[in-house]
């Protein structure tokens, strides 16, 4: 075929005539692909003679840069008319609001653990952890609960045999850290704690955090500011607070704190403390003559619950984001 101007006028119509992409790219790869007809036009360029060669150049690379020109028009015309049609379809209304994008956040009960952990190590306290399985001797016998201690009864245990059961109390990693530091000792226990009750105040696994100062010259009047100090801390609010004379056997003497509820005008225990009984420190070697210490347990779901007045304990476990969500 001849590079006539009726091909040429034929290939502007045929571009002109594309429905598609596709058409497009078939025209384009028939006349300046590698196998294409001008291409193939141009090929002949080495074979004439100076002065066709020349003119010719010139006229074919003009019909090359009207095609090329012509195509890159259609091309434009062609991406826009689609995307105005799939836009039209998919019927997207991007004047809308997007979705919430929900994100993560710690669990209620982890957040008062770092809390409270925060609070102690201002005072120096170091974090530590003990074992949830733990051993008659740790969780009962070197806390001065002796085996026939009618306190036993009240812990409600979950046993696995005579000797081993699931802790009852964070207490247990007092003796365990007693037995391999020396005094100064100042520790937090963070953990899980286990007993065989179950109601709308007691869950069968909940949370305690045990603390334990061992010094030279502590006094109840150290644990007394200490307690008073993260009490307002955590509510961070003025409450009417009393200690109460009670009893633990690892602690002597012994103490509950209440708190006044406004609400329900009425006294609520939040946690047990007391200074450290002699026969503990005995149990681990320390002189009872020179060291004295403090201690102190805090129920979290309960102080959780009384700060932000809630009744059931188990909402803490249902994974209800309704309830979780409270309180990111
Ligand atoms: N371990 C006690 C309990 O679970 C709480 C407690 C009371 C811990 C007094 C203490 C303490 O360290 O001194 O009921």
């Amino acid at each position: 075929m001849k590079l006539t101007k009726k091909y040429i006028k034929n290939v502007l119509l045929q571009i002109n005539k594309c429905k598609n992409i596709y058409e497009l790219n078939e025209i384009k790869s028939k006349n300046l692909g590698k196998k294409g007809f001008i291409t193939k036009k141009m090929k002949f360029l080495k074979e004439m003679d100076l002065n066709k060669r020349k003119e010719f150049s010139i006229f074919i690379n003009k019909i090359k840069k009207k095609i090329i020109k012509l195509i890159l028009n259609k091309k434009n015309e062609l991406i826009e008319k689609f995307s105005n049609i799939t836009l039209n379809k998919s019927n997207i209304d991007i004047t809308l609001s997007s979705k919430e994008i929900c994100s993560g956040s710690l669990h209620i009960i982890t957040k008062s653990i770092y809390k409270i952990q925060n609070f102690f190590s201002k005072l120096g306290c170091e974090v530590i952890s003990g074992p949830e399985i733990e051993s008659d001797y740790y969780n009962f016998d070197a806390l001065n609960i002796k085996k026939d201690h009618p306190s036993r009864d009240s812990h409600d245990t979950f046993w696995f045999n005579k000797n081993f059961l699931l802790r009852t109390q964070t207490s247990s990693v007092q003796i365990r850290s007693m037995e391999v530091k020396k005094p100064p000792i100042r520790i937090v226990v963070p953990g899980k704690v286990y007993r065989n009750d179950s109601s709308l105040t007691h869950s069968p696994m909940f949370h305690q955090i045990e603390g334990l100062i061992v010094e030279k010259g502590i006094s109840f009047s150290n644990l007394k500011w200490i307690m008073e100090n993260f009490l307002y801390d955590f509510f961070k609010k003025v409450y009417k607070i009393r200690f109460r004379n009670s009893y633990f056997p690892f602690t002597t003497p012994s103490a509950e704190i209440d708190i006044f509820n406004n609400k329900s005008q009425k006294w609520l225990e939040v946690l047990g403390c007391g200074m450290v009984h002699p026969t503990v420190l005995k149990n681990v070697k320390i002189n009872s003559k020179i060291y004295s210490g403090c201690a102190f347990g805090i129920g979290i779901e309960r102080l959780i619950m009384l700060k932000y007045n809630l009744s059931n304990i188990r909402s803490f476990f249902k994974n209800d984001l309704r309830f979780l969500k409270q309180f990111k």
